[in-house]
């Protein structure tokens, strides 16, 4: 790794010594690009660097720990070993990395056009991960996975997807390394974007609009009402209970969990090398949550500098942001919780809203989730992270504002991060302050239109979610697993 405080004195001219880059810090300059062989070599794992030990997942059976073993009938067996490993780095398979070519490394753009319309002193940039054939970060795991499932003999990966950008980077994966998928797809995001549920089907994959009547759990919702809108919960529970009742398939997740955050750390990786070649380094990073793997993979690397290493030049600070509607970080009780509806995961030490919880239909799909990555939720717990939440309308209000200054239109989902980095650049302007902004485009909004017509003809409402339901649900699980109080785990965090 370069440090940056050796870079900078040789960061002004047009090529460094150092693989992948042929980029002058010229003023002019929009994108900064890394060649192939830029691809990072190893994944960042965050676990063995956190403030304090993962409080660990408990099997609610045993009230214990949950062990390796146990989740062998789930996932690949590497990447339970990825998921528990203390390792701080991972490497990459050449495999991997050769898939990772058709689109890595993604370029980081600085967002000129912007920060002009804005007349702001702050410096913008963005890691632009809408490159990607299924056009987000999503991928990034998506390959990684099933190449694991792949070399252990599995046949079949199920998954669920919201936005539908999961599922859709699951059968691009799926289909580069000859392995079967079926998607899941909350139903509500089926029919806001049948356009995703034909990618998904152009790349081999078979999908269900969930809940489905495929599964003896989602045919108990489905009997009773076939319109129901569906969540990422219910969706999760259908697809593990898909993967464990059939032979030679396995579970992949897009988020929350640590292998599939530390698999999505390319970007922050990358992400770095680009800053260093302009001598810039970013004040703030900031990044939407929806399970936490965007922003996690974003944000690890330089975590890492700033309180690891202890080598960033500045006190970088950790912007979050989620939608009023599923405000997880702002609203959410820090606490065990199930990660899917039927109650089928172990439990995860997260801030939730109630695995029962269901979100308003808001066009950001892949935010609608009852809770949050173990590792994000530690470092918010202990003050690394700032988070914030925006209501649909002002979310599109700076998409938009982005689209016809930046000219890509963004998905819902980064766009709450696009609100947060226009409030902070206008602030920047009244201050005079100079900060240098790095956020996560982590999709593009062309599957995305039809949210862009509600906006346009004012059909989007502002939801908030009422505290008073998030309560409620806590108090059923609370009924229901009196003991959970009792666990040391999160005791003196
Ligand atoms: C474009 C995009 N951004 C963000 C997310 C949220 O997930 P995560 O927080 O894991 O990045 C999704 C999830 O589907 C997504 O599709």
């Amino acid at each position: 790794m370069v440090l940056l405080k050796t870079m900078s004195a040789k960061s002004k001219y047009t090529h460094h010594q150092h693989s992948g880059i042929a980029m002058p810090n010229n003023s002019n300059n929009r994108k900064v690009l890394l060649d192939e062989d830029g691809i990072p070599k190893e994944w960042y794992n965050i676990l063995p660097d956190l403030p304090a030990p993962l409080p660990p997942p408990i099997n609610p059976a045993t009230r214990e720990p949950v062990k390796p073993q146990e989740l062998e009938r789930v996932f690949a067996k590497e990447l339970i070993r990825q998921e528990m490993s203390q390792e701080r780095w991972i490497p990459i398979p050449e495999e991997v990395r050769e898939v990772y070519r058709l689109w890595r490394p993604t370029p980081l753009y600085r967002a000129r056009r912007l920060e002009q319309y804005l007349k702001t002193p702050a410096r913008i940039y963005y890691k632009f991960e809408g490159v990607s054939p299924p056009g987000s970060h999503k991928p990034n795991t998506a390959v990684a996975q099933a190449y694991y499932n792949m070399k252990e003999g599995i046949e079949r990966l199920t998954t669920e997807t919201g936005a539908g950008q999961w599922g859709s980077s699951l059968a691009f994966a799926t289909m580069l390394f000859g392995l079967k998928c079926t998607v899941y797809m909350v139903r509500a995001s089926y029919n806001q974007k049948p356009y995703r549920a034909i990618l998904m089907r152009s790349w081999g994959a078979e999908i269900y609009p969930s809940p489905s009547n495929k599964t003896n759990f989602g045919r108990s919702l489905y009997e009773k009402d076939p319109n129901h809108p569906g969540s990422l919960g219910i969706a999760i529970s259908e697809a593990l209970e898909d993967a464990v009742t059939h032979d030679n398939t396995r579970y992949s997740l897009g988020s929350v969990l640590n292998h599939v955050l530390m698999h999505q750390t390319v970007q922050g990786l990358e992400a770095k090398r680009q800053m260093e070649m302009i001598d810039e380094y970013p004040d703030i990073v900031a990044g939407c949550v929806g399970g936490g793997s965007s922003f996690s993979g974003l944000f690890w690397p330089f975590y890492y500098d700033v309180y690891v290493s202890k080598k960033a030049p500045k006190k970088t600070k950790f912007v979050a942001t989620e939608p009023t509607a599923c405000p997880t970080m702002t609203k959410g009780i820090y606490t065990y919780d199930f990660g899917d509806t039927a109650k089928m995961t172990p439990l995860l030490p997260m801030y939730t809203l109630g695995s029962d919880f269901i979100p308003a239909p808001i066009h950001a799909g892949g935010l609608r989730y009852h809770g949050d990555a173990p590792t994000l939720c530690l470092l918010l717990k202990k003050g690394y992270i700032e988070p914030h939440a925006y209501n649909q309308v002002e979310v599109f209000e700076a998409a938009s504002i982005f689209a016809r200054t930046e000219g890509i239109v963004p998905a819902p989902e980064p766009s709450h991060t696009i609100k947060y980095v226009i409030d902070e650049a206008l602030r920047c302007k009244r201050t005079g302050e100079e900060k240098v902004i790095l956020f996560n485009l982590c999709g593009h909004g062309y599957f995305d239109l039809q949210a862009y017509l509600d906006y346009f003809e004012g059909r989007l409402q502002p939801f908030e979610y009422p505290e008073e339901e998030i309560r409620k649900s806590l108090e059923r699980l609370k009924s229901e697993l009196p003991w959970i109080d009792q666990l040391p785990y999160l005791k003196n965090l």
